[in-house]
């Protein structure tokens, strides 16, 4: 009992120079541990007089306190210094650079529309959308499509249970362009569209360009020289262009836009079929049918309308021989077009 002082301050000196949890650990172990050498001295207590016990109790249990105060305090300080160090240790730059950072691109696609619609913008045009999911009315019947129409099979409709479909093409953005704001309108509506096929040329979504121009006295030149005056801006250079009469129920007279290879300058190459010509657009003059069906006066207005494929025309513009590689989305391919091509 006697070295009760002295081996208190043994063992406060020994938790104080702990420069470890783990030691700290062992150090309480060894003084206040079942046979730790503070509870040892519990133990001898049987060994005194009775009167002296209660006293000789009380230093003993004052003494075990006062360390494991100690213990507690050089453990929180100790626990505080390791989460220093480690927040000292693993410190971020977070001026480095990051890793792996690439810049992306737009993809071709994007690239094409974005151009045709400031090419057509500059020229005084809107750009129009309207619902992929369309109803039969705005996608064939007030387009002069009635419901047993041959032209219906050509399109190869995807339908919904309830009748609406995906829309074929963009020409029912017409249609609801003019009913919304009728007559005078000049407008092209790029986008997407579907029909059920699908093979080395053919996707079943696919992107359209439509045009409408509808005022008074509009007329089949005006038609002419906007097309032309367009494809020559979007390829960048001098092409001839030919229309060659066809058939679409939503226009009289129509006619299929032909333009002057791109690849071959008119000689004659495998893209244009040896025939020096690349089909490019349908188009035609807004049919009367169309204009009352939409709520303009055919006897006041006349219009006309184009559709062209977006997708074609990238293909043209950017040199890509399969139409497939624009839906596949192989970043090869994609990196292709990160800054070089407007
Ligand atoms: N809608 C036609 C199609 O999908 C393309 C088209 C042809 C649109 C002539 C027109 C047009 O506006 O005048 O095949």
């Amino acid at each position: 009992m006697t070295d009760l002082t002295a081996l208190t301050g043994q063992a406060l000196a020994e938790v104080a120079a702990c420069e470890a949890l783990a030691a700290l650990e062992e150090a309480r172990v060894r003084w206040l541990g079942k046979k730790g050498a503070l509870t040892e001295q519990l133990k001898s207590l049987g060994a005194l007089p009775a009167h002296e016990r209660p006293a000789a109790g009380a230093r003993i249990n004052e003494a075990k306190a006062k360390l494991q105060a100690a213990i507690e305090a050089r453990r929180t300080a100790l626990e505080r210094m390791q989460l220093e160090h480690e927040l000292a240790e693993r410190r971020i730059d977070v001026t480095l650079p990051g890793r792996g950072e690439e810049a992306g691109g737009l993809h071709p696609l994007t690239r094409a529309r974005q151009r045709i619609e400031t090419l057509f913008r500059r020229a005084g045009f809107e750009v129009a959308s309207g619902p992929e999911i369309e109803d039969d009315f705005h996608n064939f019947e007030a387009l002069n499509i009635p419901p047993d129409h041959p032209a219906r099979a050509l399109h190869d409709t995807f339908y919904f249970p309830d009748g609406r479909l995906l829309r074929t093409h963009t020409s029912p953005v017409q249609i609801r362009s003019l009913l919304t704001h009728g007559a005078p309108i000049a407008l092209i509506a790029p986008g997407r569209v579907y029909r059920r096929d699908s093979d080395m040329t053919h996707a079943p979504m696919f992107h359209q360009l439509e045009g409408l121009v509808v005022d008074e006295n509009v007329s089949f030149a005006h038609m002419k020289a906007a097309l032309h005056g367009f494809l020559q801006a979007f390829f960048e250079r001098d092409l001839a262009m030919r229309l060659r009469p066809s058939y679409f129920p939503f226009t009289e007279p129509s006619a299929e836009v032909d333009m002057s290879c791109v690849f071959c300058n008119g000689k004659g190459c495998r893209t244009c079929k040896q025939t020096g010509w690349l089909e490019i657009s349908g188009c035609g003059m807004v049919h009367p049918n169309v204009l009352e069906a939409s709520g303009v006066d055919p006897e006041r207005y006349t219009g006309y309308a184009f559709g062209a494929g977006i997708d074609r025309l990238a293909m043209l513009r950017y040199g890509v021989n399969d139409l497939r590689l624009f839906f596949e989305n192989d970043l090869r391919f994609l990196r292709q077009f990160q800054a070089a091509f407007a």
